[in-house]
């Protein structure tokens, strides 16, 4: 598996599939094939597919620890790029499509509709992951703070979901929110497990080295 992941197709082969639901959606409101109401269709969908991909994203590492098919980390950034591509997305629709473009509109409805201020919060932590996701990020914060920096998928998955919830807390529906809801726990919970245990490793291997060392004589005897 790991070689077939690391064929030089693969690659080109997620970013046009990962670009489907885009044209997909473009296809729709050109052909006018979106329903009665083709506005509220791409603000939705385009909120699905955002929390789809960081989903997606949240999953490499676990399966890949849990499979072995550690060329799975090459696929990481490109989903979340493609995450934060669907959230940009969506916030066009929502500002075209809902609130028509004006501004000042939009500037007064985040703090009114607290889902909006959650989503708002969790877009703009997103443009920070993103605008720092490449190689020379890396070099110029240093490996330990981008990895702190870059941790932070984990809060914006959280208030992804908070939006979610606030949203269809009006509606009383909550049957897909609870399938996001169980998907992110999960890989949530993994994540904790995971510094738990390499936390409890890491003490031992302290305990370890200190046993090891010879004892010096205490000069106060
Ligand atoms: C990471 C950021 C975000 C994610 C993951 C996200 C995700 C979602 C999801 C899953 C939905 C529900 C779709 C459905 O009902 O099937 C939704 C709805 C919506 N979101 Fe977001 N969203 C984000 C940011 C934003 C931002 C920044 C805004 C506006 C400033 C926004 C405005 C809306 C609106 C207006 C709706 C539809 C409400 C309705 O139809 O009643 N979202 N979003």
């Amino acid at each position: 598996m790991n070689k077939l992941l690391l064929h030089p197709a693969v690659k080109p082969a997620i970013f046009v599939a990962a670009l489907g639901p885009f044209a997909w959606l473009l296809y729709g409101a050109l052909a006018d094939t979106l329903g009665a109401n083709p506005a509220e269709a791409l603000i939705r969908s385009t909120g699905d597919w955002t929390l789809r991909f960081l989903c997606l994203t949240l999953a490499v590492t676990p399966l890949r620890q849990w499979s072995g098919w550690h060329a799975l980390a090459r696929l990481r950034r490109m989903l979340g790029l493609f995450a934060f591509f669907y959230g940009v997305l969506h916030v066009l629709c929502y500002a075209w499509l809902d609130m028509g473009f004006d501004l000042a509109a939009i500037v007064r409805d985040i703090p009114k509709r607290p889902f909006i201020l959650v989503g708002t919060a969790a877009l703009l932590a997103m443009s920070l992951l993103a605008a720092t996701s490449f190689n020379r990020a890396v070099k110029a914060l240093g490996a330990q703070r981008w990895q702190a920096l870059h941790r932070s998928v984990y809060a914006i998955a959280l208030l992804a979901l908070l939006h979610f919830f606030w949203m269809r807390a009006g509606k009383n529906d909550f049957a897909e929110w609870s399938v996001y809801a169980a998907i992110l726990g999960v890989l949530l919970g993994w994540r904790v497990l995971h510094a738990l245990r390499h936390r409890a490793s890491a003490a031992a291997q302290r305990q370890r080295v200190e046993a090891a060392q010879p004892r010096v004589a205490d000069p106060a005897r």
